[in-house]
């Protein structure tokens, strides 16, 4: 397999909190990966020593060959790591419009040879800047708000301006924490099929989320964290039935609603 991003004995300690230990993770091209566990398991602990937020205590992170794992934030995002927040971080006195303009910026020494959320966008067009940010906007649906303050915008919407910023910059993996959280069911289906649209364009992307229907539906490969070790990896239809993820979500924290779609046989 040719991984996008590869992460080795990824281990961060926050004072004597062993937060994260240990963590193999890899994440290639064309698919959406998922990294599942109850609250506090160590998911956005480790999105933010992939980007470089955080310094781990040892492991490390390639993208493609490279080792990224020195390197820092602003680096790592213009060599391709993207990502959204899991409390969405917009700038809401800026229009729609310049908030994905802002992923532009991020790329402004950007390699000329990557390209793969273009095709997504464009069937490989090669588009200026004002040209994809206007087609970001059109393919998120989000032409109509262009000149609205993020702000002003019901929480779904806004989702989706962080996902075009995300996009704007080009990413070569996309690293989404709990992008569902605040959509409703019918914003949840259809922000699913985007991601299979952009997984589908060649783009590698690495899911956290709490909603696990739409891990189950949409997910081709599942990583599972528990206080901070993966228990489980493998398809979701194993995934399901392992024992070790169910007694960490039904001894955990998790909701009912993902007790009930962990349940062989529940879920959608
Ligand atoms: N900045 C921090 N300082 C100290 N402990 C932290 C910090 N960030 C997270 N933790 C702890 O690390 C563990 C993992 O947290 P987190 O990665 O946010 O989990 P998840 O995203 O899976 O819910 C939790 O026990 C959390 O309390
Ligand atoms: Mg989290």
């Amino acid at each position: 397999m040719n991984a996008v991003l590869t992460v080795e004995g990824l281990t961060v300690r926050f004072g004597g909190h062993l937060a994260v230990s240990s963590v193999d993770l890899e994440v290639p091209a064309g698919r959406i990966s998922g990294l599942i566990g109850p609250n506090g398991a160590g998911k956005t602990t480790t999105f933010n020593a992939i980007c470089g937020v955080i310094s781990p205590s040892s492991g490390r992170v390639r993208l493609g060959d490279r080792d990224i794992s020195k390197l820092g934030t602003h680096q790592r995002a213009r060599l391709g790591v993207g990502r959204t927040f899991q409390r969405l971080e917009v700038f809401s006195s800026l229009s729609v419009r310049d908030n994905v303009q802002v992923g532009l910026e991020i790329r402004r020494s950007w390699s000329r040879r990557r390209a793969p959320a273009s095709q997504f966008l464009a069937a490989g067009a090669d588009l200026s800047g004002p040209e994809e940010v206007e087609l970001i906007l059109d393919r998120l649906d989000l032409g109509a708000v262009a000149d609205a303050p993020v702000g002003s915008l019901p929480t779904g919407q806004a989702r989706l301006v962080e996902l075009g910023r995300a996009l704007a910059a080009r990413p070569r993996v996309l690293l989404l924490d709990e992008p569902a959280s605040g959509l409703d069911d019918a914003e949840t289906v259809a922000f699913g099929e985007l991601l299979e649209q952009l997984a589908a364009a060649g783009l590698a992307v690495l899911l956290v989320e709490h909603d696990i229907s739409l891990v189950m539906r949409v997910c081709r490969h599942l990583s599972v964290l528990d206080f901070g070790q993966i228990i489980a990896e493998g398809p979701p239809e194993e995934i399901r039935r392992n024992e070790a993820v169910l007694s960490a979500y039904l001894g955990g924290t998790a909701d009912v609603s993902a007790e009930a779609a962990m349940a062989p046989g529940g879920g959608g």
